[in-house]
């Protein structure tokens, strides 16, 4: 027998890309597809993003109710007391090429950090302290990854200034306004969590193996790198760019779609509606653009938006423009550049995969799925002299 086949009958159905497929229960967020909704331990994401800051929300991800003042309070406190990392993250940081992408930094300094931090040591603890460290010094590493490549020298954190107004210092150098902060904030809370999203999904699967918590990590933000993934937002700042050069919006759409091409920014594996998430950022970005302002990223991506809506509307397929499409043009009006976008979601996703993790620990099994073999047995070695060249 040279061929190798499962029992295929008892397999009912192959899901590619594990879509359809649940896998755990999870009380972290949810992800309502139909309704278009996103809600953090059961509250609406919409009223979190009025109400709440990036240290109470971080809060109720990993313990699943809103901090009282007092947690809050020491809360704020821990994460400005665990941001300190290693000098040789600094000096890591250094060594690597200019065009090296703060997100990728972000992951090898996390590998480093397993064994600068003794991580192994740790494995099975669950104590909270571990996971705001890790939350209060991604932050802190990218924005050092971010000033590297832009060749400008590394600024420490500082404890006078809150989670959010931190982070920009620190990747700016400079103190942003109450107005900025908030823009940002919003933008923090709302990435925070997003079921099991593949970087989520990585993080648990990795986790499920009884890895340590930056080895985790580390495979989360790798698997956020991708274009598919996390990487989408800097690609529609080159899509702005190339609709503005070729000056015909419904054409440059159509010949992309009609030949097969995807816009990026747009479509989603959950929603087959509107993106709750793209709507607040779309908001945020009408409200930060300035009146009247012609040409602005926020008319172009409108109009893109409504051509390639129109054509998915013609051919019934029910894709929106996701979160990506928008985010980065508020990151853009920030004076962010690109490089940068991807490491802003890995710092909001971080509070997520720690509160995956924690609640794995609880009643953890190894995520181990199946695949159906396809390949020949019982094939001959061949030496290499009979090879050939
Ligand atoms: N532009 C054009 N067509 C799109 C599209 C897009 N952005 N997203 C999905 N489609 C189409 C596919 O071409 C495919 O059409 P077909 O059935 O005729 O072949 C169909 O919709 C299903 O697409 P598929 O890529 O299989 O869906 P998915 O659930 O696997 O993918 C994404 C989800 C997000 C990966 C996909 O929508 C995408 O690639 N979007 C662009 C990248 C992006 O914005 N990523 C950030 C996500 S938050």
């Amino acid at each position: 027998m040279d061929n190798f086949s499962e029992d295929e009958e008892n397999v009912t159905n192959i899901l590619r890309g594990m879509e359809n497929i649940y896998v755990d229960t999870t009380s972290i967020s949810l992800v309502d597809g139909q309704e278009g909704k996103l809600y953090y331990r059961g509250i609406n994401v919409a009223e979190l993003v009025a109400h709440s800051t990036f240290e109470e929300t971080s809060w109720l991800l990993l313990n699943g109710n809103l901090p009282t003042n007092s947690e809050l309070t020491s809360f704020k406190l821990e994460l400005k007391t665990l941001q300190h990392t290693h000098d040789k993250i600094f000096r890591i940081i250094s060594e690597f090429p200019l065009s090296s992408s703060p997100l990728l930094l972000l992951q090898f300094c996390l590998s480093a950090l397993s064994s600068l931090e003794n991580a192994d040591n740790y494995l099975g603890q669950t104590g909270m302290e571990r996971f705001i460290k890790v939350i209060a010094q991604t932050p802190v590493i990218v924005s050092a990854a971010y000033r590297h490549s832009l060749g400008r020298p590394f600024l420490e954190p500082r404890s006078d200034l809150g989670f959010v107004e931190n982070f920009m210092y620190m990747f700016s150098g400079n103190f942003p306004t109450k107005k900025q902060a908030k823009c940002l904030e919003t933008a923090l809370v709302l990435l925070m969590d997003h079921g099991f999203n593949t970087s989520t999904f990585a993080a648990r699967t990795v986790a499920s193996t009884g890895a340590n918590l930056y080895a985790v990590i580390s495979a989360a933000a790798g698997a956020l790198s991708g274009p598919l993934h996390g990487g989408a937002g800097e690609h529609v700042i080159q899509l702005l760019a190339e609709v503005r050069q070729f000056n015909d919006v419904k054409k440059y759409v159509h010949d992309l779609l009609s030949s097969g091409g995807k816009i990026v920014g747009m479509g989603h594996r959950i929603y087959k509606t509107s993106d709750p998430r793209a709507e607040i950022f779309k908001d945020l970005l009408f409200r930060i653009t300035p009146e009247g302002e012609k040409n602005s990223d926020y008319l172009l991506l409108c109009q893109i938006e409504q051509e390639a809506r129109n054509y998915f509307r013609s051919r019934e397929k029910p894709i929106y423009s996701n979160v990506d499409f928008w985010s980065g043009a508020v990151y853009k009006r920030l004076g962010i550049l690109p490089t940068m976008y991807s490491s802003i979601l890995a710092v909001a996703r971080v509070v997520g995969w720690c509160a995956h993790i924690l609640e794995l620990s609880e009643d953890n099994r190894l995520y181990r799925p199946r695949s159906i073999y396809k390949g020949k047995i019982n094939q001959p070695f061949i030496p290499l002299e009979l090879r050939g060249f």
